[in-house]
Parts: C-alpha cells; structure tokens; sequence
C-alpha cells in the first residue's frame, strides 16, 4: 500500500525503529525545502511553514472536494472509499489506500494476477500503482545500490594509502565476500518478486536490453528494503526465536487465557487479528494453535515477503541469507556481518492444517480504512509494535474497540516510539502511557496492566557494540 510522504517511508528503515529523521526539513518534499531554506531568520522560516501549511490545507480541501464528487459520480454517495481521517489532510497526503483489498493467503499462489492491476481495483488507482511499482523496483536493484556502498568501501581503503602494511586483515577479502553476501540477498529478493519482472523492468526499444528506469528507484525503498531483510531474521530464523519469544509469546499465551477454546461456544472458530503484522510470523503461529487468524499489513514490502515465505516455500531452511552486511559499525569481530542465516525455521505449508486455509488470511491495506467497517466481527486484536504507528492513537484505539465483539480482548505489547513524531506533514499525536490508559479506558475497555517486557526489534543477533532496548508495556483490554 502507498504510504504517506517522505518520512512516513523512511520510518523503518535499516537502522531499525529507532533511526528518526531528525531534519525537519528533510521531510518535507524538495520544493517545500527550497521554498523553507530562502527564509533567512527563525521568524522568517516560521512565517513560511505557516504559509505553506495553509496551501497544504487548501490544496487538501480543494482535494477533497473533487474526491467526494468523483466518489458520488462513481460509486454512488454512500461509498467511503477514499474517506479522509482528518479534514485538513488530504487523500494524496496521508496516502490512504483508496480501495482495500482483503486477501486470503491461498490466493497468494498466484501473485502475479493477485497484483496485476486489471485484477485489483486498488491497483488501478494511479499513484497506488506508482508506488507499487516503486518497491518492486528497489528489490530488483538490491544489487546494484549495493555495490555501489562497496565501492564506497573500497575508495575509503585506497585513500589509507600506505598505513594498509598495519591491517590485520586483507580488506580486499572484506569486500569480496561482502560482494557474494550481496549476491546471496540479491537471489532470495529476486525470488520474492520475480513474477513482478515486466512491472519493472523496460526493454530498451534499440538495444533490447532490458533495465531499471532509475525514477522507479528510491531511496527510502531501498532502506526499507534493507529492514525487511533483517526482519526476516526475527520474524522466520531460529535465531529470531529470542526477539519472538519475548514479544510474540506473551501474547499468544495472554489470549489462550482469555479463549482456551479454539473453537467458540456457536461451533465456529475464535478468530483474532492482527494489525501491522510484519511478515506474519505471529499470525501463522496463532493459526498453528488452531484459531482464525487475519493479518493486516499496508506496506508492499512486508506484504511481497511474507506472501513468498508463507505461500512458495519448498522446505524449512531453503534460503541463506546475510541482512546485516550493510552496516560494518559496532562490531566486534570481523566476520560478525557475514553471518548467514537459514529461511525460513519452517516451512509453514508442512505446519499448517489445510482446514485452516479459509480462517489464515491476510489483509493488505490501512488498519483503520479496512476494520472501521468491521463492527462487532472479531474476537481478538492483537497489536505488536504497532500502536506507536498511528497519525491518531485515539482512532487506533476507537477502531480496535469498534471491531472487536463486545467482552472482546486486545493484547498490545509494544513501545510508544511515534512513527510521525518528527513530521512537519504528518499529523501527530504523542500521548504519554498514562495518557493512553486513560483513553483506552474512555473509549470502553477494562484495562489489566502486565509487568513490562524489554527487548529487542530486529536486531543483529550477534554481540555488537550498541543494541536497542525497548521497555514495552504490554496489556490487556477487555471491551465492556
Ligand atoms: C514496527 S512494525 C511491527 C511489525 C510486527 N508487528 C512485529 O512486531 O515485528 C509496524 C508495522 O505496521 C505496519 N503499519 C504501520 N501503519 C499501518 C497501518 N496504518 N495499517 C496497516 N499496517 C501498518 C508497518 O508497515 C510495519 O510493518
């Protein structure tokens, strides 16, 4: 799914939660910079960013105009699609998936006409397409951005001149094998997209030769493709099982507690869901306990990944990969960023009951767009690392409440690292915990306060020199 502007992409990225863009200018799109950095004084740039907020505003409202009467022209005036969560934010803005697209994994098998856009109505919006293409373009050229940090590499070693006699180590080797560990993720990354080919890649019309227009190419992409990789290593290593037995575990083991059956007292299942779920790992887990389970995710390279690890793997351990040979800071020894790593620990298809192909699904596209239609239909939500994602943590929570059948339970384990905290076109709203309990409370839970919970998100599971540490809260909300 699209995502809203510059910094709304560049949230995750390879340096996990943590690494906020701190510019203010930053996020903002290039010609908002050039028109902020004319402005000489502090009060000169706070004239202008109010001035350019009221255009956004304008062109918001002039948005949404037109949206409502093409709405009516189409669909008739009772359709939402494309309903806006803020009046002065437009659709374009926030970058709300105008239709949504629900999809059961087993559809998954055929990837290609599950994206194509003459099969997806989501797809036939434009800038949804755009952006699509986008971060199908950023796996296939992995490699290429890659190599290029290896020639950084290799220009910072031959600017070392003669104090190359006092290294232990022949760095030359250091790039050879960071050249095959790329090859390595290259491979897997190919793979995940390969049926996605014709969407990137261009014929050029003389030659023949085929290539990657570079405009498709962007930055924040490949970072975030970067953080998928070692997502990867949390969510589908053996490794990873420490990160998901301190955030996935408690939460699974919290709703047993609540629906020790499976199956409920009218003979159908119990189903729960899952927002912003990553690359499934915790949806799959759940479905293996026998309950109904939706994920829902709106980022396309969460969704490209999980649907192969989920869908087209032959056996447990069919790929190696290296995802954390991008960064050679903090390390203690050598070889610590090649270390391989097996994907996936299982193959899913040898774990999961095929009875449960109509009740494991997943739903691509906006958490709030897609369960606010959704009164009273589940029986759990549970939320990992996802409440901090919210432009409104409030409409988070009043969605959960909405979606959820009433004695209903939500599970949150997870930090309050806000993902917009430092965007000047995203709204933002940075709610204390005590304050969200008291919302949570407001809107129609009882809340049961569990001890925190500290760990880690995605991190190198070897012994480096700076790891982060989350104090999550982690607790459950009953709806009354
Ligand atoms: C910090 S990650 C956590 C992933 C997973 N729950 C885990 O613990 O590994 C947050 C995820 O939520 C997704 N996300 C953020 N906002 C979302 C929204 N409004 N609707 C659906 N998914 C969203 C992001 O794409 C990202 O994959």
């Amino acid at each position: 799914m699209k995502k809203g502007g510059k910094n709304k992409n560049n949230k995750l990225n390879n340096k996990g939660q943590q690494n906020q863009v701190s510019n203010s200018q930053s996020s903002l799109n290039p010609a908002a910079s050039q028109f902020f950095s004319q402005a000489k004084t502090e009060e000169e740039k706070l004239a202008l960013l109010e001035l350019l907020q009221k255009k956004l505003q304008e062109k918001a409202q002039q948005k949404k105009m037109e949206q409502e009467n093409q709405d009516k022209h189409q669909h008739g005036a009772q359709c939402s699609h494309g309903s806006l969560p803020s009046p002065q934010i437009s659709h374009e803005q926030l970058h709300m998936p105008q239709q949504n697209n629900s999809m059961n994994f087993p559809e998954f098998q055929e990837p290609t006409d599950a994206y194509r856009p003459e099969h997806n109505q989501f797809l036939q919006d434009e800038e949804e397409f755009k952006h699509f293409r986008q971060v199908v373009c950023s796996y296939f050229n992995y490699r290429t951005d890659s190599l290029k940090e290896v020639a950084r590499m290799e220009r910072g070693y031959h600017n070392i001149g003669a104090n190359k006699s006092y290294l232990k180590y022949d760095f030359n080797q250091r790039l050879e094998k960071l050249k095959q560990a790329i090859e390595l993720n290259a491979q897997f990354l190919d793979r995940i997209v390969e049926s996605y080919h014709d969407v990137a890649f261009v014929k050029d019309p003389v030659t023949k030769v085929e290539y990657i227009p570079q405009e498709y190419v962007q930055f924040r992409d490949i970072s975030k493709l970067r953080s998928t990789l070692k997502q990867m290593i949390r969510d589908w290593s053996e490794e990873g099982k420490i990160e998901r037995d301190l955030c996935y575990k408690p939460v699974l083991e919290e709703f047993k507690k609540h629906y020790p059956n499976h199956i409920g007292a009218d003979g159908k299942r119990v189903r729960a869901l899952f927002p912003g779920c990553g690359l499934g790992r915790v949806v799959f887990d759940f479905a293996c306990l026998g309950y109904g389970a939706q994920g829902n995710e709106f980022s396309y390279h969460m969704l490209f990944a999980s649907n192969f690890i989920l869908n087209m793997m032959n056996h447990a351990k069919e790929y190696t990969i290296s995802p954390f040979i991008h960064s050679f800071c903090n390390t203690f020894q050598e070889n610590d960023p090649f270390r391989e790593y097996k994907i996936p620990d299982v193959n899913p298809s040898d774990c999961l009951n095929p009875e449960m192909n109509d009740d494991f699904s997943m739903a691509a596209g906006e958490f709030v767009e897609i369960y606010k239609k959704q009164p009273e239909e589940w029986h759990g939500v549970c939320t990992i690392f996802f409440i901090d994602t919210a432009n409104d943590i409030v409409e988070y929570i009043k969605t959960i409440h909405k979606c959820l059948k009433p004695g209903g339970v939500w599970i949150n384990l997870g930090p309050l690292l806000y993902h917009y905290a430092e965007s000047f076109t995203e709204p933002s709203i940075e709610l204390s915990w005590d304050e969200v309990q008291h919302v949570i409370k407001e809107v129609g839970f009882e809340l049961t306060i569990h001890p925190q919970i500290k760990t880690h998100y995605a991190t190198d599971p070897n012994e480096t020199m700076m790891k982060i540490e989350y104090n999550c809260v982690f607790f459950t909300a009953v709806k009354k």
